[in-house]
C-alpha cells in the first residue's frame, strides 16, 4: 500500500478521465486498471441520454481488459474531481470481484488525496454461495480461457 497513488496509473488514470463522458452529471471519472502481467486498460465513464445505460470508469476498464484477453489484475487507480477520492460503485465492485476479489482499490481526487482498500474490504462475500462458488476461488482462475490470440506486446489499451 502507498501513501501516494502509483505514479503511472494515476496519470494514465487522469488521462482517461479527460475522455469521460459526462453530459448530464458533469461529473468526470477515469480507471486505470493493471494487470498481473504488467499491462494497463483504461476506462472513463460514459453517459446517456437514458440515464440508466451510463457505463462507469472501472467496469469500463475492466471490459477493455477481457476484450484483450487479460483477466487477471493486480489494482485499479479511479480519479474524480471531488473532495472525497471516489470508491467503486457497488456495481463496479461485483464486476471487479468477478476476476479480482483481492484487486487493490487506490482512489485519488485531483489534489493527491488519496483512499486505498482492498476490494475484498469493501465487498465482503462477493461471490459466497452463489452457484454454489465457494468464497476464495476468483473467477480469473476457474474461467475456461477464450480462444483469443493473446498479445504479447506490454501497453496501455483503450
Ligand atoms: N461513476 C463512475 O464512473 N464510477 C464510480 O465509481 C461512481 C460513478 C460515474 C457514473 C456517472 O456518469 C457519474 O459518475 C455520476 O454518477
Amino acid at each position: 500500500f502507498y501513501r501516494k497513488a502509483p505514479r503511472k496509473l494515476e496519470a494514465l488514470a487522469r488521462q482517461a478521465r479527460d475522455e469521460a463522458y459526462a453530459p448530464y452529471s458533469n461529473f468526470r471519472l477515469g480507471a486505470a486498471l493493471e494487470a498481473r502481467n504488467g499491462e494497463i486498460f483504461l476506462g472513463c465513464n460514459v453517459e446517456n441520454l437514458s440515464f440508466g445505460l451510463t457505463l462507469c470508469a472501472e467496469r469500463a476498464a475492466v471490459v477493455s481488459a477481457i476484450a484483450a484477453g487479460v483477466r487477471s489484475f493486480r489494482r485499479i487507480v479511479v480519479v474524480a474531481d471531488s473532495d472525497e477520492p471516489v470508491t467503486p460503485c457497488g456495481a463496479c465492485r461485483q464486476v471487479l470481484a468477478e476476476f479480482a476479489a483481492d484487486l487493490e482499490v487506490i482512489s485519488v481526487n485531483l489534489q493527491g488525496r488519496i483512499y486505498r482498500a482492498k476490494l475484498s474490504e469493501l465487498l465482503p462475500r462477493s461471490r459466497a454461495g452463489i452457484l454454489n462458488q465457494p468464497e476464495a476461488r476468483t473467477r480469473a482462475k476457474t474461467a475456461p480461457k477464450a480462444a483469443l490470440p493473446r498479445s504479447k506486446k506490454k501497453g496501455k489499451h483503450m
